[in-house]
């Protein structure tokens, strides 16, 4: 416990940090150097130390939550990442689950699958659209996921976080400046949690669309393979996938990093994928789809600059 982190590590429960920690664990594109502290809080005390210790040393930190939508660079992140991602549900942790009559209240660190199974055993529906997405409630919250027409945004009543250094606050969801796949939360706000407000329906009704959007994710999308999901937003009224196959690029690859055949939106890491091979590859599409359609796609994941430990 000595060095740089070594007071912050000593506030903290030694299972809630981890020094030199290999991105690649932490990320579904398996994509990543080591970062030079993880800290991993289960309660929002726990969030508030580290970015009070962080905010007054002046190291710095970013939030994670299941990694399924970031690319990290490869030489690591110098800084702290504050990954917040539960594997059950925990009663007075940032991965419980609560229903009150028509609303549920998750931690951050729920998976948006469980909190779609959660929310059909309680009857109540709203979120069951995002059970493929592999994302935890934090992070889909603050890129605003989405699938089938709806959005994580759709549902919110507000968020809670805790902005640095310490202060705990509660954003309402009009406050929040929900977009396509964005909100207006600012980047010193770590989410630790929200309250969805749903509709009854049958538990097997809303069972049955999940069903139905798994079998559409596993029919048109390299669920299986390690990706971020898609790279690209859609271009207002397109789709970026399609732009992306019409302009040939499906199969192109540079070094572990290719299009994947199902989805020409999906990047797959084949294995031994570098953040470079992703990086060269997302300009090579750009480029493509700029001289084919004349579209400028944006990148929809979040590349991580450099900044190694
Ligand atoms: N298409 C092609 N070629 C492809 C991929 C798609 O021609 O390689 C065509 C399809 O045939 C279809 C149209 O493009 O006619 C739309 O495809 P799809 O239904 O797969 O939807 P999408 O617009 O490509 C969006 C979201 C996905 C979400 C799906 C399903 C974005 C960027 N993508 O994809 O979200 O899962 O709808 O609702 O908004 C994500 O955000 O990471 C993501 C994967």
């Amino acid at each position: 416990m000595t060095g740089r982190y070594g007071d912050l590590e000593k506030r903290l429960k030694p299972s809630l940090v981890r020094r030199m920690e290999p991105l690649s664990e932490h990320s579904t594109f398996r994509i990543g150097g080591p970062a030079a502290l993880m800290c991993l809080p289960e309660r929002l005390e726990e969030v508030a130390i580290i970015l009070k210790w962080a905010t007054e040393e002046a190291v710095s930190w970013i939030a994670l939550g299941n990694g399924s939508n970031i690319v990290f660079p490869d030489a690591g992140f110098s800084g702290i990442i504050v990954k917040i991602r539960g594997n059950m549900i925990a009663p007075k942790t940032l991965w419980d689950v609560r229903q009150t009559d028509e609303r549920i209240h998750a931690g951050a660190g729920v998976s948006l699958a469980r909190l779609a199974r959660f929310s059909a055993s309680a009857g109540l529906s709203g979120v069951e659209f995002a059970t493929g997405i592999p994302g935890v409630v934090g992070g889909s919250i603050h890129g605003n996921a989405g699938a089938h027409g709806s959005q994580i945004g759709d549902r919110i009543e507000y968020i809670e976080g805790v902005r640095a250094p310490d202060q705990v606050v509660r954003i309402p969801a009009g406050h929040a400046g929900f977009g396509y796949r964005k909100t207006e939360i600012d980047t010193q706000t770590v989410i630790t949690g929200a309250m969805f407000v749903l509709t009854p329906d049958r538990p097997e009704a809303i069972r049955d669309r999940i069903r139905a959007y798994t079998e559409y994710r596993k029919s048109t999308q390299p669920s299986a393979d390690q990706s971020a999901g898609c790279i690209f937003k859609n271009p207002p009224g397109d789709s970026a996938g399609r732009l992306i196959d019409r302009a040939g690029c499906k199969g192109l690859c540079v070094g572990g990093a290719f299009v994947s055949d199902q989805h020409a939106n999906f990047i797959v890491n084949r294995g031994g994928g570098t953040s470079a091979d992703v990086r060269t590859l997302i300009e090579t599409i750009r480029r493509r789809v700029l001289h084919d359609s004349g579209i400028e796609l944006e990148t929809e994941v979040r590349l991580l600059e450099t900044e190694a430990p």
